[in-house]
């Protein structure tokens, strides 16, 4: 019966089609929230990012012994999420001090976070030592100066990790992609032989060990174990960080491995070719929190030249990865998902003045009308993360949806926000 089928894998687990053939997230109905929140909107199903995070460190506990699941916090850095999995007892990565800020404000005990980033800013690095962050992890010689010397100076020896590129690249698309050795990220191999025997004579860092991030959205495991391979080639330490890069599915064709496999391979991974008595770190971003999320806009207008274009209320300021990288994704409507894949071909545009502001392609649309409530999912993963105003558009709210209650975790930007920063 439709009402109790879990739909598309790429929405979020638990949606179905409700009694009056509308879509439901997190036991709510979307075209209901629409109406209640307004368009566009992230609209966030709590329990899917519980499960998903749950799936990782269940995968961990079931095949080795030491190890944290690092919340990659750059797919969706906003306080609710952050607390969100703080409570389900994961650890942080965060990129920058604005990060590291909303990562405190999250709950997240500094102990339990890892800083990164290929340019951290003296002031970062401080703000990162006087918050008592746990691990700083270094991608530069420069970067390893400039902490011993804030480390020195506050007379603490900070716990650290080497970023390596280890000379293989995850297949994805080229701007994600960042094992490879020409990347503006952490030491190629013959540098990171250094940076090691530099840290060794530290008196105020202490390196445990090593780091890497193959690239993002990948739909294959095969670039683990090569990269691994490199990493052991440097020594042994006691905590290895395979990073993030687990893809998920945007549309119902991608079929990426599941958690279970993806932590299956970087264990033994581990086991086989580094040791098994070792600290694993994993860092999923987009794998916790992309299928998570819809995105709902309202059609404003409906324009028929050479292509049908649907045009939205929102656009390149909510989800730049179309933009960016070509990104896919799926669009039907939310009071009759049952039609969804049916109907004329149309491209749903954004509201942004610029042509390559469309966010889905070619995709088939029942009957597009003005007023009609939009759906793309998966856009739970660096799409709140990468809005932005252009157009004078203010980015939407976040709301996180469950057991049929909703509630607003991060609100709508108003026009007066637009000029909050004005002197
Ligand atoms: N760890 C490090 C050091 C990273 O740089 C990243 C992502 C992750 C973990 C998490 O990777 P994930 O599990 O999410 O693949 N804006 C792009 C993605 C950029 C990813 C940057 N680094 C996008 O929208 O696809």
């Amino acid at each position: 019966m439709a009402a109790t089928q879990q739909l598309s894998h790429v929405l979020p687990l638990g949606s179905r089609v409700n009694d009056l053939g509308h879509l439901e997230i997190g036991g709510c109905d979307a075209v209901e929230l629409a109406r209640e929140f307004g368009t566009p909107a992230f609209f966030v199903a709590e329990d899917d990012v519980r499960t998903r995070a749950r799936a990782f460190v269940e995968a961990l506990r079931a095949r080795h012994d030491d190890f944290d699941v690092l919340f990659a916090s750059k797919a969706f850095p906003c306080t609710a999420v952050y607390r969100l999995l703080a409570e389900e007892g994961l650890v942080c990565d965060v990129a920058s001090g604005g990060e590291l800020h909303l990562a405190l404000r999250g709950g997240f005990d500094p102990a339990r976070i890892y800083l990164h980033g290929n340019a951290k800013s003296l002031a970062e690095l401080e703000q990162a030592i006087d918050a008592g962050v746990g691990h700083v992890v270094l991608d530069s010689f420069m970067d390893v100066d400039r902490l011993e010397r804030v480390a020195a100076q506050r007379g603490v020896t900070q716990r650290v990790l080497i970023r390596v590129t280890p000379g293989v690249a995850g297949r994805t698309h080229a701007k994600i992609s960042t094992g490879q050795a020409d990347s503006k990220f952490g030491f190629g191999l013959d540098d990171a032989k250094l940076a090691i025997e530099r840290l060794r004579a530290s008196d105020s860092l202490d390196l445990v060990g090593l780091h890497m991030h193959i690239g993002s959205q990948l739909l294959s495991l095969e670039a683990y174990r090569p990269a691994v391979e490199a990493l052991a080639s440097l020594g042994d330490f006691s905590t290895y960080n395979f990073g993030g890069g687990l893809g998920v599915a945007y549309t119902a064709a991608q079929h990426p491995p599941t958690i279970e496999a993806y932590v299956e391979e970087n264990v033994r991974a581990l086991h086989e070719l580094v040791g098994s008595d070792k600290r694993l770190l994993i860092e999923p971003g987009r794998s916790l929190v992309a299928n998570s999320t819809v995105t709902l806009y309202t059609v404003e207008t409906v324009k028929r030249n050479v292509s049908t274009w649907v045009a939205v209320d929102g656009g390149m300021s909510d989800n730049l990865r179309p933009m960016l990288y070509g990104s896919v994704y799926e669009a039907f409507f939310a009071d009759r998902p049952e039609q969804a894949g049916t109907g004329e071909t149309c491209h749903v545009a954004g509201k942004h003045c610029e042509s390559g502001d469309v966010i889905v392609r070619d995709v088939p649309l029942a009957d597009p009308q003005p007023g009609d409530v939009l759906v793309t999912p998966a856009t739970g993963a660096y799409g709140h993360a990468m809005a932005n105003n252009y157009n004078g558009i203010p980015r939407p709210p976040v709301i996180f949806c469950k057991d049929g209650d909703a509630r607003v975790v991060v609100r709508r930007e108003t026009y007066d926000d637009l000029a909050a920063r004005d002197v």
